[in-house]
């Protein structure tokens, strides 16, 4: 009983531990406009600003990176970590995907998560200006391999 109990408690904590991050290569399998566009960008390389010991500090790691072990602000920074929403059947359903984790990226939450007044800039961070920045990192037509 305390056996079954212990699975139905783990199966539930699942949902919790779903912060798993696979790394914008995994998602450049399919997604490979938005890979090139987002490689040219300095999220890309928000990483390499960084001196390797502050490339270990989460009070510089919590805006350079996207997890432990996944450096600079990577795709899953924005649109959540991708474990459970990267497999094409839920990919496809875009109800599905949401379900499973999956964000638009263009929540100003996302955005204002890391741009806050702490961060360093010549300028104050202009939301809707940035977010349009964002508007052609994958043309609507962009064919995804994992479609068919
Ligand atoms: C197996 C192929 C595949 C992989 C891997 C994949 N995607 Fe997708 N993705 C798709 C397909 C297919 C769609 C739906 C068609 C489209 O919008 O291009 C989609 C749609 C999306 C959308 C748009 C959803 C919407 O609002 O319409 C986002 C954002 C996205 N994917 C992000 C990611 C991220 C981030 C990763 C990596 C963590 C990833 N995808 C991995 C195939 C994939
Ligand atoms: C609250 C989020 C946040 C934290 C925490 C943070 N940064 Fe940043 N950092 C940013 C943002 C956002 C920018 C880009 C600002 C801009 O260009 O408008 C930036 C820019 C920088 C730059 C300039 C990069 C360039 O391309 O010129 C350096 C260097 C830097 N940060 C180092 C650090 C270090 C070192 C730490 C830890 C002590 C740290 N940051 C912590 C958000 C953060
Ligand atoms: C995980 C933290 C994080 C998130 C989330 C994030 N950013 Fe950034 N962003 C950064 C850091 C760090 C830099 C600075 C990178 C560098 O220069 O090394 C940066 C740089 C930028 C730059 C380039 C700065 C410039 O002046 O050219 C733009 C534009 C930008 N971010 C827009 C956005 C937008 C729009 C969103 C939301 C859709 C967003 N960011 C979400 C951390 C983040
Ligand atoms: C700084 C945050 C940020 C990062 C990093 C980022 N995205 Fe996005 N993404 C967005 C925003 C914001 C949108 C919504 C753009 C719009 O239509 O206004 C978006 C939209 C998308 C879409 C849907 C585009 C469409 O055609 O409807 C896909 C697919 C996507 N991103 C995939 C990716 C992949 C793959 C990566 C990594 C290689 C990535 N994104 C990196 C913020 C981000």
């Amino acid at each position: 009983m305390r056996a079954l109990a212990l699975i139905a408690v783990c199966l539930l904590a699942a949902p919790a531990a779903a912060d798993e991050y696979i790394g914008a290569e995994q998602c450049a399998a399919c997604h490979a406009e938005a890979y090139a566009w987002w490689k040219t960008t300095a999220h890309a390389r928000a990483g390499r600003v960084l001196s390797p010991a502050e490339q270990r500090d989460p009070r510089c790691t919590s805006c350079h990176a996207t997890a432990i072990d996944q450096p600079h602000v990577q795709c899953e920074a924005c649109h959540g970590p991708g474990q459970h929403y990267w497999p094409a059947f839920v990919m496809v359903d875009v109800h599905l995907a949401r379900a499973a984790g999956l964000r638009s990226g263009a929540e100003p939450a996302t955005c204002n998560g890391c741009h806050t007044a702490d961060a360093p800039g010549l300028r104050p961070f202009d939301l809707a200006a940035a977010l349009a920045k964002m508007k052609d990192h994958t043309p609507p037509t962009t064919p995804a391999k994992g479609a068919e």
